[in-house]
């Protein structure tokens, strides 16, 4: 009788608050599990997920995904527009969720705008120059005989992926985080590390792990937590540079010894994790497309006779990779909690109500990136995409007969936009054209298609392979 009423009252309750579409709401999806929603279908693979929203629905929709109700907005032309208003979109109580989950880190003074803001200073001019300058040898070092056994007359056989990762990692992280630069055992634990961190980076994100991943993920944050804490906490830092002004402002704000050395990683993560698989991509599409590395090597070879800074400066061929390289793998779903009620006006002009307490997600990967009326064949990987025919960069991209604001979002919009960018760009850079100018690098088999792509990473920054390229080099005599 009991479990009866207990039953009809819980049916009651759960009609009562049952969510409906109201008036100039985007339309709503809730899935048919109660709950849960979408939430599977969407962990699982939101790009597919979302794109069959998308024809569902259109530019904006909301679902139901583990009891949290998601608008996704997917018109790039208005993404500036509604993501300024930080006033009614907060972007911090999200990012503070996701700290916990993912670094166990709780900084309640964290504020990505500020953030953004401070890093900027020490990312852009003179420290920029001093930083890439250094960046470069540290990357010559680790391609030295002694440290990484790289340069050698045989052919040694590695995955492309765990190469450029690794070389991009040890490069970042001793400029970065000014470390010891003759320890190459302690390095290379680091970067293991870090791996086994970085792999369940998703299932921390989604609290998916398992009790052995779990045990995995913060046995790897220890070791990590105590490798930083000796490279930065320990003063050697300078206070000029970026990590070293961060480690200030910390103390500044009071925050005690443990959560310090805890951010460290967070640090780590956000400025390595993306790097070293986007140089994985760009070395991918290469080797599987001979005209493409045919034209970055003939570019190569005419900046040559240029001074090293003007060289560098001067690679619109290698600039159109790297750009179509981050419009096909770059996916960060851009995320913001709705404080207030609020209107947003779409670019064809229609207008749609957010409800507070609710998501709003931008997901560029789809649109613009992938977008058909504005990147034809958009899955392709065209090499010259983004130059003009007279080799000049190509910025003009169209939809529908009306230029497109941006043809791709990898760095984060107007207001939000990386900080660290241009050395991120400088430093693959770096790695590409070394490898291709000291090395013989070849596909162990020669007919080797590019992996598919874990699809359990997109909303995370660059993706990441689901296997691995198998390739050999030398030295090049
Ligand atoms: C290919 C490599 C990289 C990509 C695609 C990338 C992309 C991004 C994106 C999309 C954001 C978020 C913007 C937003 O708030 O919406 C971001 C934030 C940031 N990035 Fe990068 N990034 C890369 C490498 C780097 C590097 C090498 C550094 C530092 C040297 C760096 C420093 C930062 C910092 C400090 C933030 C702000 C984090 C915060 O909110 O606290 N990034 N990046």
């Amino acid at each position: 009788m009991w479990t009866v009423l207990l039953l009809l009252g819980l049916a009651v309750l759960l009609l009562f608050k049952r969510r409906t579409r109201r008036r100039n709401e985007p339309p709503l999806d809730k899935g048919i599990i109660p709950w849960l929603g979408h939430a599977l279908e969407f962990g699982k693979d939101a790009a597919k997920f979302l794109t069959r929203m998308k024809l569902k629905h259109g530019d904006i929709f909301t679902v139901r995904a583990a009891g949290q109700y998601i608008t996704i907005l997917l018109d790039s032309n208005c993404y500036d527009a509604v993501l300024s208003d930080v006033v009614s979109l907060d972007q911090i109580s999200y990012a503070q969720s996701l700290m916990k989950r993912i670094f166990s880190l709780n900084l309640p003074s964290h504020n990505p705008e500020s953030e953004k803001k401070r890093a900027k200073m020490y990312l852009q001019g003179d420290t920029l120059t001093q930083l890439c300058s250094s960046m470069q040898k540290n990357l010559n070092l680790l391609m030295t005989p002694s440290d990484k056994g790289l340069e050698t007359s045989e052919w040694n056989k590695d995955g492309l992926f765990n190469l450029c990762y690794s070389l991009l990692f040890k490069t970042g992280y001793l400029t970065i985080f000014d470390a010891e630069k003759n320890n190459t055992a302690a390095l290379t634990e680091i970067y293991e590390k870090f791996r086994q961190f970085d792999k369940l980076l998703p299932k921390l994100a989604r609290t998916t792990v398992n009790k052995e991943e779990k045990q995995i993920a913060s046995s790897a944050r220890e070791e990590l937590w105590k490798w930083l804490t000796q490279s930065c906490l320990d003063g050697k830092t300078g206070r000029q540079s970026w990590l070293g002004s961060y480690i200030q402002q910390l103390q500044d704000e009071g925050v005690d010894a443990e959560t310090q050395r805890r951010a460290m990683l967070l640090q780590l993560w956000v400025t390595q994790g993306n790097t070293g698989p986007t140089a994985f991509w760009v070395m991918g599409y290469l080797l599987t497309h001979p005209e493409a590395l045919r034209a970055v090597n003939d570019e190569i070879q005419c900046v040559k006779h240029l001074c090293p800074e003007e060289g560098r400066n001067h690679t619109p061929v290698f600039d159109s990779v790297l750009s179509e390289t981050l419009r096909l793998t770059a996916a960060a779903l851009i995320t913001r909690q709705v404080m207030h009620d609020k209107t947003i006006r779409l670019s064809n002009g229609r207008e749609y109500h957010l409800r507070r307490g609710d998501r709003l997600c931008v997901f560029p990967f789809i649109s613009p990136q992938m977008d058909p009326e504005i990147h034809q064949q958009p899955e392709m990987f065209q090499f010259d995409r983004f130059l003009n025919a007279d080799g000049s960069k190509k910025k003009d991209f169209f939809k529908q007969g009306v230029r497109v604001k941006y043809p791709s979002v990898p760095w984060g919009t107007k207001d939000n936009l990386c900080p660290g960018r241009h050395f991120a760009a400088d430093a693959i850079k770096e790695l590409v054209f070394t490898i291709l100018t000291r090395f013989d690098l070849e596909l162990c088999d020669k007919n080797a298609v590019l992996p598919l792509v874990d699809t359990s990473r997109y909303g995370f920054g660059v993706l990441q392979p689901a296997g691995d390229l198998e390739i050999r080099y030398r030295l090049r005599s």
